[in-house]
């Protein structure tokens, strides 16, 4: 083949266990409920800055630390950022990776989460625990997509690989998985339940 793709950008999605996946995202949904209620700081935080949702990123973070059942959590996602980081070729012989942050998203209908990245940490990603039937996905943008300048508008049906975006549907039970420096974006929930999800960075040393 004369011309061949390079420099790809890879995102992993994966259930996060094989069974029992049902009984656990009830008893997570419970949990995340509990601590909006417990959390003060973190719905003060949200009303400024998560307009309409809550979210722990700014006040509990370390949920890992502090809860088995994110720490149960904690495990499962590492199984998995193995995995990715296996599959991008990074070198992790002899270094260690770690779960830095791990926080709570609770979306009710028409909250919205801004494009965004997660700086100082290398893998991030989110697990679904509750996702209303037609409630949006998450939203990825091609990291190129500064330096196209003078290039043509895409085909509306380019190929995968030439797209400049993908959106993957959130579904309850799978863990999505991205370079940390991949902007992403949740649209507004137009449905009429709450969206909960879990997510988390990775940092290695
Ligand atoms: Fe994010």
């Amino acid at each position: 083949m004369p011309i061949r793709a390079w420099f790809p950008t890879h995102i992993y999605c994966e259930p996060l266990q094989k069974s029992g996946r049902a009984r656990f995202n009830a008893d997570l949904a419970d949990e995340c409920r509990r601590l909006r209620d417990f959390d003060a700081a973190g719905r003060r935080w949200s009303a400024k800055n998560y307009p309409g949702g809550y979210t722990s990123y700014a006040s509990m973070n370390e949920l890992h630390r502090f809860s088995s059942t994110f720490a149960e959590l904690e495990k499962k996602f590492t199984r998995h950022v193995r995995a990715f980081a296996r599959t991008l070729d990074m070198d992790l012989r002899g270094r260690s990776i770690r779960l830095t942050d791990l926080w709570v998203n609770i979306m009710p209908p028409t909250a919205a989460h801004s494009l965004h990245l997660h700086p100082l940490s290398f893998i991030s990603g989110t697990y679904y625990v509750t996702t209303p039937r037609d409630c949006p996905g998450l939203k990825f943008e091609d990291p190129r997509l500064s330096k196209f300048m003078a290039a043509p508008p895409k085909l509306p049906d380019a190929r995968r690989e030439n797209k400049i975006h993908v959106t993957y549907p959130a579904e309850a039970g799978n863990v999505i998985l991205f370079e940390s420096w991949l902007r992403h974006e949740v649209a507004a929930n137009r449905t009429t339940a709450e969206r909960i999800s879990v997510s988390f960075n990775f940092n290695w040393a």
